[in-house]
């Protein structure tokens, strides 16, 4: 079943560790992202992206897989199948397909529309039980062809969202999605800080999470970030181990290169991915 992410997160701010969003973008992704969560007794957030879920096939087949999956699987830990950067249009989709938690990525728009909009998704989302989280300050990077700067969001403006009762708030403070260049300037703690002053008690998120070193992550979960999510750096150990045992030919048999051994090497490697995050975001034991 399903859970809504708000329990998991109010718990991992209060015992000062963050449960990780993985994004999934297919079978293998989605099956290595619960098992892992179910060896590692973790709480997990299934990330899907509007372009990961069209690309497989819509967010019904999604909504279906990962049910279907965690009964299969006799997943037990807790799991929230996210929407992650919604479109205002996307969020009613998923909450239509059955998703147990959402994003609404308002932060493009003007603030006084991001928060109108932000509003009659707290309304729509408080009546199913489904966690909202929203964006202040857009967050750098390219992601779905979508490429941000990286700035660092009003706190002001994170306490008016905050105030509209949303499960957890995404601030921009310096972060981005992907590498980050050789001149980043690192998070900025300050602006983190002010945030979390003016927010108190709400989980924040921490989003760009592949690449920002351990100290600065672990610095970032003692001022109040409870969810971070992490992307990129499945795809590249995905990517990697795929490639080498491609190199390597192991799969000649002279009929072609069969799909379930060519993926077990990538399967394996963001296997080993979530892992090594959740040890470092602490969430290991705490399902
Ligand atoms: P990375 O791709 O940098 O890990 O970021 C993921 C993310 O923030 C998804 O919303």
């Amino acid at each position: 079943m399903l859970v809504s992410a708000k329990d998991m997160l109010v718990k991992a701010k209060a015992g000062k560790y963050a449960v990780g969003q993985f994004n999934i973008n297919n079978l293998e992704w989605t099956k290595a992202a619960l098992l892992t969560a179910q060896e590692c007794n973790s709480p997990i957030i299934l990330g899907v992206s509007e372009g990961a879920g069209k690309y497989m096939t819509g967010y019904k087949t999604v909504s279906a897989m990962v049910k279907a999956m965690i009964e299969e699987l006799k997943i037990t830990v807790p799991v929230a199948l996210h929407l992650d950067h919604g479109s205002y249009e996307g969020c009613y989709k998923c909450i239509e397909a059955g998703f147990s938690s959402i994003m609404f990525d308002g932060s493009h728009y003007p603030i006084a529309e991001n928060v109108e909009k932000t509003k009659e998704l707290v309304r729509v989302c408080g009546e199913k039980g489904i966690s909202l989280e929203a964006e202040v300050g857009s967050i750098g990077g390219e992601e779905d062809g979508v490429i941000g700067r990286g700035e660092c969001a009003d706190p002001q403006e994170c306490k008016q969202i905050a105030d509209l009762g949303v499960t957890m708030l995404a601030a921009g403070i310096g972060n981005i999605h992907g590498k980050y260049p050789e001149n980043w300037e690192g998070l900025s703690f300050e602006t983190l800080d002010a945030i979390q002053k003016l927010t108190g008690e709400m989980p924040l998120v921490l989003h760009g999470g592949t690449g920002i070193p351990e100290d600065m992550i672990k610095k970032a979960i003692s001022l109040g970030v409870a969810k971070i999510n992490v992307n990129t750096e499945c795809q590249l150990s995905f990517a990697a181990a795929t490639r080498k045992y491609v190199e390597e030919g192991k799969d000649l048999t002279g009929k072609g290169f069969d799909p379930r051994k060519l993926l077990a090497p990538g399967f394996e490697a963001i296997k080993a991915t979530i892992k090594e995050k959740m040890e470092l975001f602490g969430s290991i034991g705490k399902a």
